[in-house]
C-alpha cells in the first residue's frame, strides 16, 4: 500500500513510454515488502528535473537516452565505472548527495557470465554507442576485446580502455569473427526489424551470440545463430541483470533474475500486443 512513507524511485528519459523497469521494480518492491514505487518521468528538461530529485528527495532513479552522459554534470559523486565510462544509467541519492552509477558493463558480464566462460576469452563488441562502451569497458578488464564501430572515431576513443577500436567492416568483421569465442551486438541495429549486423555465412558453431537489443527477442541475429547452432544470449537478460544491480544499489537488496525475467516478458508479451 502507498502511504506517508512510501519511497519514490524512477527513470527518466525521453521517450520512456515503452520501458519495461516500471514492471519490472514495481514488481520486485512487492516481492520484496519494500515500501517503495518507481515511475517513468519523460524528461524535456534535464536541469529542472535534477532539481526535482533534490527537492522532492527522490530516493533513485534510472537515466535513459538521451541524457546518460548529460547527467553527469549534475551529480555529486560517480562511481569509477561512470567516471570512466563518461555515462550514468544509476542515481542513488545517499543522505541528499546524488551519486552516479553505470551498471550496463556488470549487466552485460553477468548475462553472459550466466551462460559462458568470459575470463580470458576474445570478444568482439559491435557498437561504440553508450551501450557498447560500457561494455567495452567492464569486459576489457577481464577479457581481450576489440570494438568495430560504424564511426571510427568512437572505436577509436576506446582505445584508452586497452581494447583495440576498428571502424566496422566488411573484411575486418570477417577477419574478427574467426579470431571471437564471443561476439556481442551493442548496436540498435535488429531493433524492431528483420536486420542483421552479421552475415549468416559468417557465424559458426562454437560462437556465442550474444544481442543487446531485446525487442524483438529473438533478433535477426540471433535467430540466424540459433539456427547455425551457436549458444545465443539475448538482450533481456542484460536488461534484467543492469536492472538487478540499480535495485541492489538503492536497497540493498539482490533480487530474484529469475523473478524478474518472468515479469519482463509478461510485459513484453503485453508490449507486443498493443503495439
Ligand atoms: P546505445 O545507448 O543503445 O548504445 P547509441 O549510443 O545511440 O545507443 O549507439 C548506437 C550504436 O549503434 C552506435 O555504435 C551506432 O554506430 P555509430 O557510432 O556509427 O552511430 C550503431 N548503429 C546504429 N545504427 C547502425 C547501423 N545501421 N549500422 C551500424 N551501426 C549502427
Amino acid at each position: 500500500m502507498i502511504d506517508a512513507k512510501t519511497k519514490l524511485y524512477g527513470l527518466i528519459g525521453k521517450p520512456v513510454e515503452h520501458s519495461l523497469s516500471p514492471v519490472i521494480h514495481n514488481a520486485l518492491f512487492k516481492k520484496c515488502s519494500i515500501n517503495a514505487v518507481y515511475l517513468a518521468f519523460e524528461v524535456d528538461d534535464l536541469d529542472s528535473a535534477v532539481k526535482g530529485i533534490r527537492g522532492l528527495k527522490i530516493s533513485g532513479l534510472n537515466v535513459t537516452m538521451p541524457y546518460k552522459e548529460q547527467i553527469l554534470e549534475f551529480l555529486d559523486e560517480l562511481s569509477e565505472e561512470a567516471r570512466a565510462i563518461g555515462s550514468v544509467n544509476t542515481i542513488v541519492n545517499r543522505g541528499g548527495k546524488l551519486i552516479g552509477y553505470n551498471t550496463d558493463g556488470i549487466g552485460a558480464l553477468k548475462a553472459l557470465k550466466r551462460f559462458t566462460e568470459v575470463e580470458n576469452k576474445n570478444i568482439l563488441v559491435l557498437g561504440a554507442g553508450g551501450a557498447g562502451k560500457a561494455i567495452a569497458y567492464t569486459l576489457s578488464r577481464l577479457a581481450k576485446v576489440v570494438v568495430l564501430n560504424r564511426t571510427e572515431r568512437k572505436a577509436k576513443e576506446l582505445e584508452k580502455f586497452g581494447v583495440k577500436g576498428e571502424k566496422l567492416g566488411k573484411e575486418n568483421l570477417k577477419y574478427y569473427l574467426s579470431w571471437a569465442d564471443i561476439v556481442i551486438n551493442a548496436t540498435s541495429l535488429g531493433m524492431n526489424e528483420d536486420k542483421t549486423p552479421i552475415p549468416k555465412k559468417l557465424l559458426r558453431k562454437n560462437l556465442v551470440v550474444f544481442d543487446i537489443v531485446y525487442f524483438p527477442l529473438e533478433t535477426k541475429l540471433l535467430r540466424e545463430a540459433r539456427e547455425v547452432g551457436c549458444l545465443t544470449v539475448d538482450g533481456l537478460w542484460m536488461l534484467i541483470y543492469q536492472g538487478a544491480e540499480s535495485f541492489r544499489l538503492w536497497t540493498g537488496v539482490k533480487p530474484d533474475v529469475e523473478f524478474m525475467r518472468k515479469v519482463a516478458l509478461e510485459a513484453l508479451k503485453s508490449e507486443r500486443q498493443s503495439i
